[in-house]
């Protein structure tokens, strides 16, 4: 399935293409006459006292070849409902025989930023479908023509193109399985971001054993392939400001290790990377609008696999920070992946900010679901603004308690931590308040841990189910509305 979307000057009355118009609330078409032909007009007119409203969407078949669809926004309506309507189209759309669609942009009445931008967004992002393994697929492409003055800006088009096209990238790379996209391919594939313009540098394990990164190192061990860390850089502005940083849990496949993990939906820790690919999809996005911001992202990746060479329970290792790790269960691999990650990023970049993104916990999915990510901070002006900025896309967060009171839960006997609570509850906090430790310099910090946000079995709003892409929106958000 493809969408392509190209921007027209005029197109005739007459034209036997199907028709999108937009009307207000209560489907008043009178401004419509203009645009459309009088007896298409009389038609719709009659027709219209039949529909119901609620819909939001009504399709007028004129002919077998001609449709006119109107779609009703409401006075107040905002862009993710905008973007919500354009994925509704879309699923209205999709099976028809037609393929061609002229959107007129003049028809629309209602003051919203970027409205006929919001809706085209929406519904591409809804088109996305992985079929690369797919030997028949579906080879339909559609066609959307937009018309009229209220048509987005090239700037615009350029940046929703753009979101679109890191989301579509994360959905990718989420939706590899195990197989295909292990460490040794992932690492190769970023290196192919330099055409983009991104700066890319891979620290394989040999670099990696070098800097003492053995937190990460020790998850990887047990795997046939190696372990890498990547960092990809944005420079947006001339000067030197420091950037915004990104991290990822880039866990390839998370059998569990030697704590091993149940055969039943084992097969889902394909997604155990998630957290890295948005950051991939945002630092390819920022490249593609050449957004006016310093960034970097940085992605530990790994396989966590069982073996001779595994990992134990109950090694000790040293992290990058210095501080030393009982590793009391080898499926709590992500923080430890993490650990050397965000000590690392901290004293690199010496960024402004530091956002991570991992589908850390289990215990996140039994809290939030697939509504809310997990957001776990030590600075309330940062969560200030990763809360508005996913209220907005509708990428949403909730912020969950990080409290020294924790601490006694992975305190250990034999090292400096251990990296699961073997009492018992607040499973996600646990997990963050571990990732804590090692920012070392007070750095403005937040996890979002996004278990539950990363794949859908059934679909949402935006997506037509499996890899969601969530996060890349969100993090765009939070970079436009504050950063730039
Ligand atoms: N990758 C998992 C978390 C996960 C679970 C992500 C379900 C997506 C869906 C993580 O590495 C893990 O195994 N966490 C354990 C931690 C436990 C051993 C303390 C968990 O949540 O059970
Ligand atoms: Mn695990
Ligand atoms: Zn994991």
């Amino acid at each position: 399935m493809s969408i392509s979307i190209s921007y027209k000057n005029s197109f005739s009355k007459k034209s036997s293409t199907n028709l999108v118009l937009f009307v207000d609330e209560k489907f008043n078409i009178s401004g419509l006459k203009k645009h459309i032909q009088s007896i298409e007009y009389r038609f719709i007119s009659d027709l219209i006292k039949t529909k119901d409203f609620k819909k939001k969407i009504l399709i007028f078949d004129l002919s077998s070849k001609k449709k006119i669809i109107l779609v009703s926004f409401n006075k107040d309506i905002s862009s993710s409902d905008v973007e919500n309507l354009g994925a509704k189209f879309y699923e209205l759309i999709k099976n028809n025989t037609q393929t061609d669609y002229v959107v007129n942009s003049d028809t629309v009445s209602i003051k919203l930023n970027n409205i006929i931008g919001h809706f085209l967004h929406g519904l591409k992002l809804k088109s996305y479908l992985f079929e690369k393994y797919k030997t028949k697929k579906t080879k339909k492409n559609i066609n959307i023509f937009v018309t009229g003055k209220n048509k987005p800006s090239l700037k615009d088009q350029i940046k929703f193109k753009s979101i679109e096209d890191g989301t579509f990238y994360t959905r990718d790379l989420v939706s590899e399985p195990g197989n295909v996209l292990h460490p040794d391919e992932y690492a190769k594939r970023l290196n192919t971001l330099k055409k983009v313009g991104l700066k890319v540098q891979i620290y394989d394990d040999k670099k990696l054993k070098r800097l003492g990164m053995n937190t990460l190192l020790g998850v990887g061990q047990g795997s046939a392939r190696g372990s890498y860390l990547v960092t990809l850089e944005w420079k947006g502005l001339k000067d030197k400001s420091k950037p915004l940083a990104f991290v990822g849990k880039g866990v390839c496949f998370d059998t569990g290790g030697i704590s091993l993990k149940p055969a039943k939906f084992m097969e889902d820790m394909t997604y155990d990377m998630a957290g890295s690919a948005v950051v991939v999809g945002l630092m390819k996005s920022l490249a593609l609008r050449k957004a006016k911001v310093n960034a970097v992202g940085v992605v530990g990746l790994v396989e966590n696999m069982p073996g001779g060479n595994a990992q134990r329970p109950g090694d000790i290792v040293k992290s990058y920070s210095g501080k030393t790790v009982e590793v009391l269960n080898t499926d709590a691999e992500g923080r430890l992946v993490l650990a050397d990650a965000l000590t690392y990023t901290e004293e690199k970049f010496k960024p402004k900010f530091i956002v991570d993104l991992a589908t850390l916990t289990g215990a996140i999915i039994v809290s939030l679901g697939s509504e809310y990510a997990g957001l776990f901070s030590n600075d309330d002006k940062l969560s200030k603004q990763l809360i508005n900025a996913g209220e907005d896309v509708e990428e949403k967060v909730w912020r969950m308690p990080l409290n020294k009171n924790f601490d006694k839960l992975i305190d250990s006997k034999n090292a400096d931590m251990q990296n699961i609570n073997y009492v018992g509850g607040a499973g996600s906090t646990t997990a963050a308040q571990f990732l804590q430790r090692f920012i070392l310099n007070k750095t403005p910090w937040a996890h979002l841990d996004i278990a539950g946000m990363a794949f859908s079995k059934y679909g949402g709003a935006l997506n037509s189910g499996g890899a969601t892409g969530y996060g890349v929106r969100l993090l765009n958000k939070l970079i436009e509305d504050n950063y730039e």
